[in-house]
């Protein structure tokens, strides 16, 4: 419980930092080409899979003995993490390609719409059931959701078709996010494998499918000025918050599920919202203040309802 409760909370940090970077690392303007979001994706997979590798080694008094045993013996269950790699990695490249055309906040809320499409995933695929109250709060959850993103639209200046391309790609990882990580919760929850191996098999198939994406869509650019061409000090932030997003999701995944999961990141709105009104004093309390409040009621309500209801 203790452990499900702490990576709850580093995920409500890890997610904030990381929407906040990732816009301001799209939007910075600087001399010389912008970094590859395609690349960005990449290196993330290739520090996660160090980082779970260490993180096995440890554990196993650094023999490579387990590893061999669970990812080469084993090609099946090896194979099984492809499925979700495949849409994990459309999903990342499509969290780039809506953060460079929507601003932080309208994106933070309306990408919450996974917590539904999760609960679907969950209902269907792992046969979990939901009483009819969790089923209105998770309706309320995004009522308020929704409440707090019609200001937020209004006070934008980007042009229409940047905003319906962002908000497809939203949309998009929205399904993707429900199903790619109920499928993950169902390997985790079904196998033994321990889930620092799981991480490293899924993220194999992530670098391998991110780096043809990164061929496809930017190889003219990496052959011309190499793959790490615009990196600094942000990106390597946003690179190394994604990696850490990854270990932190497998645990949250394993120790709680990808409902609670949901709610933890959902709270990282108003983590990010106070922080732009303490910081940035860019927020205006009056026009969000309904929606905000309600969201929050609502929020405590179907957190509480489902520790309950567990
Ligand atoms: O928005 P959502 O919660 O679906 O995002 C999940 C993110 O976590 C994706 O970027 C995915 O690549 C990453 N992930 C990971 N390792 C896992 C599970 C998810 O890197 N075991």
């Amino acid at each position: 419980l203790f452990l499900s409760y702490l990576s709850l909370g580093v995920l409500v940090l890890q997610t904030t930092s990381l929407v906040l970077t990732m816009r301001y690392s799209r939007t910075l303007k600087e001399d010389g080409p912008r970094y590859l979001a395609s690349s960005a994706v990449v290196s993330a997979e290739v520090l996660k899979i160090f980082a779970c590798t260490l993180l096995v080694f440890i554990e196993n008094n650094f023999s490579v003995q387990l590893l061999k045993e669970e990812i080469v013996n084993k090609p099946v269950e090896t194979m099984k993490l492809a499925i979700p790699a495949v849409i994990y990695t459309l999903q990342n490249n499509l969290l780039y390609v809506a953060l460079s055309n929507l601003d932080a906040a309208t994106y933070q809320v309306t990408y919450q719409l996974k917590i539904l499409t999760t609960a679907l995933f969950s209902v269907s695929m792992l046969g979990k059931r939901l009483g009819f109250y969790q089923w209105l709060s998770l309706l309320f959850l995004m009522a308020g959701v929704t409440l707090v993103q019609v200001p937020a639209d209004t006070q934008k200046i980007l042009s229409a078709s940047s905003q319906f391309v962002g908000l497809m790609a939203v949309l998009m990882a929205c399904v993707s996010s429900g199903f790619a990580g109920v499928y993950f919760e169902k390997i985790l929850k079904e196998t033994k494998q321990s889930v620092w191996v799981r991480n490293i098999q899924l993220g194999l198939f992530g670098f391998v499918f991110g780096f043809v994406g990164m061929i496809v869509y930017d190889g003219q650019k990496v052959r011309q000025s190499g793959m790490f061409q615009g990196y600094n000090t942000i990106t390597c932030t946003v690179v190394a918050l994604q990696a850490l997003g990854g270990l932190v999701i497998a645990v949250v995944i394993k120790y709680a599920d990808n409902i609670l999961k949901g709610f933890a990141t959902s709270l990282s709105i108003i983590v990010s919202t106070l922080i732009s009104y303490f910081l940035l004093e860019d927020f205006n309390p009056t026009g969000q203040a309904s929606g905000m409040a309600l969201w929050i009621a609502m929020s405590v309500c179907s957190l509480v309802h489902h520790f309950g209801s567990d």
